[in-house]
C-alpha cells in the first residue's frame, strides 16, 4: 500500500487539505496525518512542535489556540500558489476524507506524551461514527498507543519505529505491551531479513519516508506491506497502479 506522507507532500503543503486531495486523485491507497493538540485542547493537523517552518506564524503549537493556528497561512511557504491554506482540524479532515480513503494518524504528542491526545482523537472518532475500518493508528509514543487502544480496541495500531541510539526509548518493554498490528520502521532499519522477521511475529511492516524509486523496488520486492512516500505517483507507477 502507498501511504501519502502527511499527504502528497511533494507536490503541495504537507498536512494540508490541498495534499490529502491531491493523494487522492493520484490514486494514493491511504493517507498519513500528523496530529497534537492546541492550547484549548483541539487536536489539529501539523507536524512540528512549533508552527515555524510551515506557516507564516510562530510559537508552539501547544501554546495557540485552535483560532490562533486558523488564522496564518499554511500554504504561502511552499508555494504562493498554496497562500490561504489552513492547518486542518482533524474534526475536518475525519468528516472530509473517512469515506474516500484509509488515514493512518500519528499521534505525534511527543513533547508532553502523557496528554490527553489519545482520548481526544478517540472521541472524536466515535462522536462522528468514522469506519474504523477506514483508519491506522501510529505513533513513537507507546503510551499514547496503549491509552487508544483501550478506548477503541479495533482501530488497528501501528508502532512507529527508529534505529540507532533515538530508537531506544521507543523501544522499551513498554513497547511490548501495545497491540499492534503493524511496525512502522524508519527506512534506514528495513533489510529483507527484517522483514521476513517482522512477518514472521505476524506483524505487518509500513516504512517511511521513502522517496527514492531503488528503495522502493527493493522493498516491494521483498514483499514490504506499505511505504509512507512524499511522492504517490512515482510509487503507484513501480507497482503498476498509477492513474496519471
Ligand atoms: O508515520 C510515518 C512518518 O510520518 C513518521 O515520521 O516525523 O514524518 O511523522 P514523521
Ligand atoms: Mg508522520
Amino acid at each position: 500500500m502507498v501511504f501519502a506522507h502527511r499527504g502528497s507532500s511533494a507536490y503541495a503543503p504537507e498536512n494540508t487539505m490541498s495534499a490529502f486531495d491531491l493523494a487522492i486523485s493520484q490514486g494514493a491507497d491511504a493517507i498519513e496525518l500528523d496530529t497534537k493538540l492546541s492550547a484549548d485542547n483541539i487536536p489539529v493537523v501539523i507536524h512540528d512542535s512549533s508552527v515555524d517552518r510551515t506557516t507564516n506564524g510562530t510559537g508552539n503549537v501547544a501554546r495557540l489556540t485552535y483560532r490562533e493556528l486558523r488564522n496564518l497561512d499554511a500554504g504561502s511557504s511552499f508555494d504562493k500558489i498554496f497562500s490561504g491554506e489552513r492547518i486542518p482540524s482533524l474534526e475536518e479532515v475525519l468528516i472530509t476524507y473517512s469515506e474516500k480513503i484509509i488515514i493512518n494518524i500519528e499521534l505525534t504528542n511527543y513533547r508532553s506524551p502523557s496528554n490527553n491526545l489519545p482520548e481526544r482523537v478517540s472521541q472524536l472518532i466515535k462522536n462522528l461514527n468514522v469506519p474504523h475500518s477506514n483508519l491506522i493508528v501510529s505513533s513513537f509514543n507507546p503510551i499514547s498507543l496503549i491509552k487508544f487502544n483501550a478506548k477503541l480496541p479495533d482501530i488497528r495500531i501501528g508502532l512507529l519505529t527508529l534505529g540507532g541510539l533515538l530508537g531506544l526509548w521507543v523501544n522499551t518493554p513498554l513497547s511490548r505491551l501495545v497491540h499492534k498490528e503493524a511496525i512502522h520502521p524508519n527506512k534506514d532499519m528495513v533489510s529483507q531479513r527484517y522483514i521476513a522477521q517482522q512477518h514472521h511475529k505476524g506483524l505487518k511492516v509500513r516504512a517511511y519516508t521513502v522517496n527514492e524509486e531503488e528503495a522502493m523496488k527493493h522493498f516491494f520486492s521483498w514483499g514490504i506491506d506499505g511505504i509512507f512516500t512524499d511522492d504517490p505517483p512515482k510509487a503507484l507507477k513501480l507497482l503498476g497502479k498509477s492513474q496519471i
